[in-house]
């Protein structure tokens, strides 16, 4: 039986396998955050002279590239990426995501946005039938973190604030629990719509578009 640290290891070495093949000496990646993108840059620091850098979506993440020799590029610098490659808190078989359980998910949306393509690595236990069992992280200006908190709650959910914990935006996080997204990209823009939500980690509009899940069984593939 293999622990949830073996599955994570499993997809980030199945990650590396999906994008080296596509590296030359001009490519940036989009790099996210979390432990399992933690095993995917150590697994990645020994191909570095194959390609150019990477843009990460935390200081987190950079730090870590920075230590093991991957050049960190600031996302304004580079304007296209073939691939951002980021974990997931839950995922759907649409591919729809909760993101933001490492609280980065403001630069995680900004610099999947600027790929072309979202690979997804997740263990099998982040594959649900519906979005929200776990909590959405919603990041707020600090002064509106009340008003939104209303609206939240009005639209279902039961948000509470991240104690003691800033963003590298330097705003705070309601984590919503309660959430049964049965209609993840009409959530998603209405949550956005809210006046004081900085982003929320629902990502439906654009979603991933391949998955590489790691299972006891072998990692699979989900795609579109
Ligand atoms: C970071 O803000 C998150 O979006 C992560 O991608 C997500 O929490 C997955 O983290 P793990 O790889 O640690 O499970």
């Amino acid at each position: 039986m293999l622990t949830q640290t073996e599955l994570k290891r499993n997809a980030a070495a199945a990650a590396i396998e999906f994008v080296l093949p596509q590296l030359t000496p001009s490519t940036v990646l989009g790099v996210g955050t979390g432990s399992t993108v933690d095993l995917f840059i150590d697994a990645l620091a020994p191909h570095k002279h194959r390609f150019r850098g990477a843009v990460s979506s935390s200081e987190r993440s950079s730090a870590r590239m920075a230590a093991l020799g991957i050049p960190v590029f600031d996302l304004n610098e580079i304007p296209s990426m073939p691939w951002y490659v980021d974990g997931a808190d839950e995922v759907d078989h649409e591919l729809n995501m909760i993101k933001g359980g490492g609280g980065a998910l403001t630069r995680e949306k900004i610099v999947a946005s600027v790929a072309e393509r979202f690979l997804c690595i997740v263990d099998e236990s982040k594959l649900v039938r519906v979005l929200g069992k776990f909590p959405l992280p919603v990041e707020v200006i600090p002064m509106a973190r009340e008003v939104v908190a209303r609206r939240l709650a009005a639209l279902g959910g039961k948000p509470a604030l991240r104690e003691g914990y800033v963003t590298d935006n330097g705003c705070q996080i309601l984590d919503v629990s309660g959430l049964a997204i049965d209609a993840p990209a009409r959530f998603e823009a209405e949550l956005n719509n809210i006046p004081g939500v900085v982003c929320c980690g629902l990502f439906a509009i654009a979603g991933a578009d391949v998955v590489l899940m790691s299972t006891q069984q072998g990692v699979r593939q989900l795609t579109k």
